[in-house]
Parts: C-alpha cells; structure tokens; sequence
C-alpha cells in the first residue's frame, strides 16, 4: 500500500490471472478500490469462509464494509447486468449505496451493443473474436466515434438519447442483415437497471479520488482482463477493446502517472488464454488437458474452456517492461504440485529465428522451452516461504532472475487465507 497513491493490480497475461483474489486480499490496506476499465466482460471470483462470489462490473473491494468502491471512467457498465450482480451481493448481506460510486463519465451498454456483438462476430467467420459477447467492443466503438452513452446521460432527458442511439444501432444490423435477436424483454429489464443504478452515488469519480489522495488515503486500482488483451498492446486483433495496462489506470480513473505508486503483476504459475487468437505455449495434449482440470480452466462468466500451457517468459517480460511492473504476485502455483517436470516458455521460434522480444504478430511463432524439476508436494496449506518444497523455491528464484522483477505474493488455493507473502 502506498499512501496518497493509485498503486495498480494488473493481470499481465490473457486475464483469469486471479485478480479477484488478490484485490479482495488487498483491501484491508487500502481506503477505496477502483475499477478502470472493461466492464461486464470480466469474472473476478473471490471465495472466503466457504463462499464464493462471481463479480463482473462491481470492483473486488466490496466485501469490506469499511471501503469505497468505484467503478471509473474507463469503464463501460450494462445496467440490467449491474442491477443482477447487485442484487447477488444485497441478497448476501451487503449494502451497496452508500459505498459504491460510480462515475458519471463511464459508458452504457446498451442491449443492442450486445446484439451488434454479436453480428460482427458472425460476420468475422472464422476470424471472430471470440468475445464474451457482453457488448464491449461495439460500445467502446461508440465511445471513440463520440456517438456513446454516458452513466451521466441518465439524469436529463434520457430516453430520447437512448432512442436514438438504438435506432443507429437498429439501422446498421438492418444493413448488415443481421435479424437474428429480439430486445423486447432485455430491453425491459435494461430501463429497470436504469431506473436501479440511480440510487447509487453517480459521480465526478476522478475528482473523488483526488480529494481522497490528498488526505493521504490509497487507492487500489483494480485490472480487469489481462495486457495481452489491450487494444494497444494485446495481440490484435485478438484482443478486448479497453486499455488494460498501467497507462489505462491514468485515463480510467483521471489520475496522472506520477499519482501512480507500485504496479503489481499478476499471473499464474502456467498459461490460459480464452477466445481465440495466437497462443505459441498453448498445449493441445493430456498435459493440457491435465491443467484445465486440476486448474478448474473454464470461464468464469462464459463457461468456456479456457486453452491451457506452460508459463511464458516472453510474454511475461513484454508486460513488466509496458505497465512498468514493480511487483509480481504468482499465482496458482498449486496446479502444478504433480507434474514432475515443469517446462518453462524462454524464447519463441519461426523459420529457424529465435527471439525473446515479443513479435508483432505472435502467429505462427512456436514456443522454445527449457525444463525445470517438479516439487511433487501439496503447496495449498503451506503458510508461509519457509515451508516451500526446494523445487518450488527454485522454481521462484527462476523466474526472479529471468523476469528480474521480485515475486512478493505466492498464491497456493483459491481461498483468502491461501495466500503466502513473501
Ligand atoms: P480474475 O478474472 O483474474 O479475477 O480470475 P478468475 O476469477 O476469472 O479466475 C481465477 C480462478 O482461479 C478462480 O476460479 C479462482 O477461485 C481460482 N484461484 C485463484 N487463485 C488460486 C490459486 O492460487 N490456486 C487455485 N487452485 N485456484 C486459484
Ligand atoms: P477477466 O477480468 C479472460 C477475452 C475474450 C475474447 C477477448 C475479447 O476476468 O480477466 P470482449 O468480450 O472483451 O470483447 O472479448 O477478450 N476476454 C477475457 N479473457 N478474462 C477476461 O476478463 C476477459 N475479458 C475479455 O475471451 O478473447
Ligand atoms: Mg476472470
């Protein structure tokens, strides 16, 4: 935690590094948590004392009463989808209103964002995205062609503006074709949302966080999806349409870089990608498999399998080198307890060249790998460094030296508890 700061929690990799885990962790330390970017397109998963929770739009600070919790202006939010997940947690005990702020200036989903995702996922054929189809890129589209919607919107002469952004919407799927959805009923429970999200405190969130720095409180920006998912630096055109990296902490939340205190990089012990798009570490044998199924690798919001490999150093140094990454956090190291060997992405390779620099276009790029021994312990009630089998702390100290980047939190479980400071 730094005081007076905006430190940052990113997933460094495809998403699903456990981003969800390590901000619920976090929170005690920290006075507001805060989401840049994406929106319901995420599925951050925090369980503690037997329970589990799936949040989309709702930053992973929630859980503590005592904190505030901000969707930013980054951010694009689906009022039906929010008004269900809110409901989840009001169903569960916890009050929202008062502690959940949202900013004006963040962007509506609209029901026919969805339906154009749709289409242009059709129409992509083979090439499609494989998105979660939650309407990101066509409302991020609108958003930079200035034509979107903002939460603010809602507070004057809403329904005139909505009809008219639906109607540009109707009218480039009946260009397109595209006759296979009907709103109606979405469309319904998309006005209650509506009507829901104005019991909440909308508001100059960037301005909000400013007076909290200057009393000295922290901020824990919370990442969603992962930096080779960033419309800038993520595998385009594979890739999700919001900024996702550290440079997305400064525009998703008002903040200005030198605001900004440590940059933690999360990532597992191994590989997963969802969707499609170049994967060079992606294992297409039982090891795969074997991963996906002790990992638990299926979507937490579509139920996809999510693709399966080993752990990827060329990826990894990309990131730390653009978000600036002072800090990683590992996690899932857990899943690797009974594989005897572990192998380790160093380079990749095509048409005989080797390099360690990300390529432009990773397609076509195989990965080159180098083995290390496997530890063959349980990890997951392991409490503290000391306890580490050797194989484990050599596997550690590794990828410290390679990634040269200390590792200052190791997961071994799913729950809070397993959680190992280092
Ligand atoms: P996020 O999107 O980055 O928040 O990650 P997800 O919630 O989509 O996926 C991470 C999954 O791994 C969730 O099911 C977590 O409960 C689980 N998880 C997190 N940390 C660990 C760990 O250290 N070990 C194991 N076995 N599971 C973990
Ligand atoms: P969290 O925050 C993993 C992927 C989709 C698809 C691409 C574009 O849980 O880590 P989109 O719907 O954003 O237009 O899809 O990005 N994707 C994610 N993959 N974790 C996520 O979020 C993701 N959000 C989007 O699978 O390949
Ligand atoms: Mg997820």
């Amino acid at each position: 935690m730094t005081q007076g700061k905006v430190d940052a929690l990113l997933g460094i990799v495809f998403g699903d590094e456990g981003k969800g885990k390590v901000v619920d962790f976090f929170t005690p330390q920290y006075d507001v948590v805060a989401r840049f970017a994406g929106g319901p397109n995420a599925g951050h998963t925090i369980i503690f004392e037997g329970k589990k929770f799936v949040l989309r739009s709702i930053p992973s600070g929630i859980f503590d009463e005592n904190k505030v919790n901000i969707i930013g202006n980054g951010c694009v939010i689906a009022p039906d989808l929010f008004m269900k997940e809110a409901h989840e947690l009001e169903a569960a005990g916890y009050v929202l209103t008062e502690r959940l702020h949202i900013s004006r200036r963040a962007h509506l989903i609209l029901p026919t964002h969805r339906v154009l995702d749709r289409a242009y996922e059709a129409a992509k054929g083979k090439n499609a995205v494989g998105t979660t189809g939650k309407g990101i890129g066509p409302t991020y589209s609108d958003k930079a062609a200035r034509i979107g919607l903002r939460v603010g919107d809602i507070e004057e002469d809403f329904m005139a503006k909505y009809e008219r952004l639906k109607a540009r919407h109707l009218q480039i799927l009946a260009d397109m074709h595209f006759a296979d959805f009907d709103i109606a009923a979405e469309e319904q429970e998309w006005l209650q949302g509506v009507e829901y999200m104005r019991k909440f405190r909308l508001s100059d969130t960037e301005t909000e966080i400013h007076a909290y720095l200057a009393e000295g409180k922290s901020v824990l920006a919370e990442g969603a999806q992962g930096s080779l998912l960033d419309i800038d630096h993520g595998t385009y055109p594979y890739v999700s349409s919001s900024s996702t990296t550290s440079g997305g902490v400064c525009t998703g939340l008002g903040v200005g870089p030198g605001h900004i205190g440590r940059v933690y990089g999360i990532f597992k012990a191994y590989s997963t990608r969802v969707g499609s798009g170049p994967f060079p570490v992606e294992l297409f044998d039982e090891t795969g498999d074997e991963l996906r199924r002790i990992g638990h690798e299926y979507g937490a919001v579509t139920g996809r399998n999510r693709r399966c490999g080993w752990i990827d150093l060329v990826a990894l140094k990309y990131a730390i080198m653009i978000n600036g990454v002072t800090d990683l956090v590992m996690m899932k190291s857990d899943v690797l307890d009974t594989f005897p060997v572990i192998r380790v992405c160093t380079a990749y390779e095509k048409d005989g060249v080797q390099t360690t620099a990300m390529p432009y276009d990773t397609e076509g790029w195989q990965a080159v790998y180098t083995e290390l021994p496997g530890w063959q312990t349980p990890l997951t009630e392991l409490r503290s460094e000391e306890q580490f089998p050797k194989a484990f702390a050599d596997y550690i100290a590794y990828l410290e030296r390679e990634l040269q980047t200390p590792i200052k939190i190791i997961s071994v479980g799913p729950d809070r508890e397993a959680t190992i400071l280092m």
